[in-house]
């Protein structure tokens, strides 16, 4: 006789469901979170609000929301899951277009400010530089996911939608490597943003073993 399995917390849990009342509320949260910081953080460093040099800041603030919100949209599943709460889902798309627009942030204030429009010498950055040649092939992952986000796009698309945002794990692991990278010292937050990465990636190995078999 086969021995019954142990119920995890999961199997014990019953499923929450919410009025869609409430997901539209947090959807409109993390909108109004998500634009009212970007937009602050642009105004403080334009005028000069921000101790420090305000391009640094600039960089600094957009790269880490990018990371922050890349690694939000990978924990929606997990959490629905856990929670057996199916309708969580919803806000994982939200997240991952703030992603993608706190990298172009990110990248604006890098060409615009950093390097005042010498497209020359972004150009060269991109090319010669390994760390912002490999935060740049993430960026345009998230842009082409990002220009795919809508239904139309997503009907158009058929299977190749879902191979297109497969890449999502690809693009975080390379905004992760772009931190690390990036930073000469202190190495201590770019390893945690990895380590916890590598957990989400590991929890969702069978996935990604299926998607690039
Ligand atoms: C998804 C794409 C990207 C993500 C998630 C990302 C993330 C980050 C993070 C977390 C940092 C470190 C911030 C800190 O020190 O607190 C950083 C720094 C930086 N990133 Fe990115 N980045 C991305 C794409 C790019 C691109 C496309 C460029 C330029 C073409 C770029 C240029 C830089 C530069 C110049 C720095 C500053 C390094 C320094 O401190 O000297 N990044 N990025």
């Amino acid at each position: 006789m086969t021995k019954a399995k142990p119920a995890t917390f999961a199997m014990l849990k019953k499923p929450i469901r919410v009025h869609r009342g409430w997901l539209l509320a947090f959807r409109l949260m993390i909108h109004s979170i998500a634009t009212v910081l970007l937009g602050l953080a642009y105004y403080n460093a334009i005028n000069g609000n921000v101790s420090g040099d305000p391009v640094q800041y600039l960089l600094d603030f957009t790269g880490i929301g990018a990371l922050n919100l890349m690694i939000l949209s990978l924990l929606t599943s997990p959490a629905a899951n856990t929670l057996k709460f199916a309708q969580l889902m919803v806000v994982r798309k939200t997240l991952g277009v703030y992603a993608a627009i706190y990298a172009l942030a990110h990248l604006y204030a890098f060409t615009a400010y950093e390097l005042q429009y010498e497209w020359g010498l972004v150009l060269s950055e991109i090319v010669e530089r390994p760390y912002i040649t490999v935060g740049m092939v993430a960026l345009i992952i998230l842009f082409v996911m990002l220009l795919t986000s809508f239904s139309a796009a997503r009907m158009k698309l058929g299977k190749y939608w879902q191979r297109i945002h497969n890449f999502v794990y690809v693009a975080v692991l390379l905004g992760c490597l772009h931190f690390l990278w990036s930073v000469t010292s202190n190495w201590t937050e770019p390893s945690v943003y990895m380590g916890i990465t590598l957990i989400l990636l590991y929890l969702r190995r069978k996935k990604i073993q299926k998607i690039f078999k």
